[in-house]
């Protein structure tokens, strides 16, 4: 069969993730959530105290940096990361040393490596424009700001009972500052991407908005 690429990108909280992975189980392919590799280098170089400007330093370390992916689990020179990198505060480093473009020549790199060789759903902020911009299907997934610091309240709460609505509608505010503000590989749709505002969709309803365009795109 002929392989596919599909690139879901928007802002935090979009629901892009969640949506790449049902999307990737239902079409029974391969998902890369290049947040989550974001997150892996921005916690170790936090870990090693790099200076998120020291591109000469930077580049040495990543070369020895050893990123794994096994069913959907990221590991970070042999330990699993998964649930380490999902706090709210890693985001933030990996919002940081993201703006080095070291960082995102790395990650790019083992992005198109795995799309190479395999059929895959890749979710981000800058695949659709600038990572795999020869994707099959391009889906911009957003929301109004008020919802999506709701979604991440909900995931969140259970897991920080003092953390208010407020302090993560603050965070993804910032969040969203920096990701589009940035000179390199900001956040914004493709030219030929598909925009699904999802404020008012569940995530079934998302799912099958873009089955039904992954069907008509043959
Ligand atoms: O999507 P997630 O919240 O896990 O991403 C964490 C951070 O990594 C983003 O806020 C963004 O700064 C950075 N990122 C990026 N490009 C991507 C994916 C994530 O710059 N393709």
């Amino acid at each position: 069969a002929k392989k596919i690429k599909i690139a879901i990108d928007g802002p935090a909280g979009s629901g892009k993730s969640t949506i790449a992975e049902k999307l990737a189980n239902i079409l029974k392919i391969n998902y890369l959530n290049s947040g989550a590799l974001y997150r892996i280098i921005g916690y170790y170089l936090n870990e090693q105290k790099m200076d998120p400007k020291d591109s000469k330093n930077i580049e040495n370390i990543l070369e020895k940096l050893n990123i794994e992916i096994k069913n959907n689990r990221y590991f970070l020179d042999g330990v699993d990361v998964t649930t380490t990198i999902k706090d709210s505060k890693i985001g933030d480093l990996a919002s940081l040393y993201s703006q080095n473009n070291i960082v995102r020549k790395k990650v790019n790199e083992i992005i198109k490596q795995i799309a190479e060789k395999v059929s895959i759903v890749v979710d981000g902020r800058d695949i659709g424009t600038v990572v795999l911009p020869d994707s099959d299907i391009k889906i911009y997934l957003t929301a109004s700001l008020e919802e999506r610091a709701k979604r991440r309240w909900n995931e969140e709460k259970g897991e920080e009972a003092n953390i208010s609505f407020n302090d993560i509608l603050e965070e993804i505010k910032s969040r969203d500052y920096n990701d589009s503000n940035r000179s390199i590989a900001p956040l914004k749709p493709a030219r030929d991407a598909i925009i699904i505002d999802t404020t008012n969709l569940s995530i079934e309803e998302v799912l099958q908005k873009i089955l039904k365009i992954v069907e008509e795109s043959g």
